[in-house]
């Protein structure tokens, strides 16, 4: 269980995205000064958008920063629903090296999260920082209720990325996924949370509760890490 669960307020979206862009830049400066490289995994979905647009306009040395999905929808590349477009299209131009985890639509969605596993092998572990948005069912990454969720959480150690059915499946991206394993986030150096709206809140609060046996994804990854734990939050 994370002995510290720090919440972190702000008026709005804007001053959010303001902090939270300003918490992963100094985690990339720190892993560049350590190190010499940054690897970091950033979350889909809409919430991180205005802080990504932030971390770009950031003066860091882009050319040793490696940027994946913490998940990815089992899409083309291009298409609207991939999360790694999106990244892409903000980061490469700075330089950055943004990698898709899913670089060809597999048919076979277990499959896809076999090769994905397979390509994250050649990156430097743990995780700099994984970014994590949380759905109002509780899911993070694509850590989804279905019948790869015992996978996703208590897989083996070494496994980091796979495949998942979401059942059901979300409304807002229906489609099969891979996502990081409970073990490659939990791992990571830096674990930041960036939610909007009190539905999210209350979800992350229950589940903070709830421990170990909660239902929600997000709560098995806040009682699986050891670290310090920043939730940013802002209402909607
Ligand atoms: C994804 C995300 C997912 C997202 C939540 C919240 O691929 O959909 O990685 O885990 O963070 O669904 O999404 P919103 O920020 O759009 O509410």
């Amino acid at each position: 269980m994370s002995e510290e669960i720090e919440w972190w307020e702000y008026d709005d979206r804007s001053e959010m995205a303001a902090a939270v862009a300003g918490d992963i830049g100094f985690i990339i400066e720190s892993a560049i000064d350590a190190r010499g490289a940054a690897v970091i995994a950033l979350a889909g979905g809409s919430t991180p958008v205005p802080i990504y647009e932030k971390l770009a306009a950031s003066k860091l040395d882009w050319k040793r920063v490696t940027i994946i999905p913490g998940d990815e929808r089992i899409v083309p590349l291009g298409d609207p629903l991939s999360n790694v477009t999106h990244l892409a299209k903000t980061f490469l131009p700075k330089g950055a090296r943004v990698l898709p985890i899913v670089p060809n639509a597999a048919a076979d969605y277990k499959v896809a999260g076999r090769s994905a596993d397979a390509l994250m092998q050649d990156l430097h572990w743990p995780l700099d920082l994984c970014l994590l948005g949380v759905g109002t069912d509780g899911h993070t990454a694509s850590i989804f209720p279905g019948p790869d969720h015992d996978e996703a959480v208590n897989g083996p150690k070494e496994r980091r990325a796979l495949g998942v059915m979401p059942d059901p499946m979300p409304i807002e991206a229906p489609v099969p996924r891979v996502t990081l394993s409970l073990t490659a986030i939990t791992g990571a150096k830096s674990l930041v949370i960036a939610v909007t709206g009190q539905d999210k809140r209350t979800v992350i609060e229950t589940a903070i509760k709830q421990g170990i046996s909660s239902p929600y994804p997000i709560g098995r990854v806040l009682a699986r890490t050891e670290l310090p734990v920043d939730i940013h939050w802002a209402p909607a």
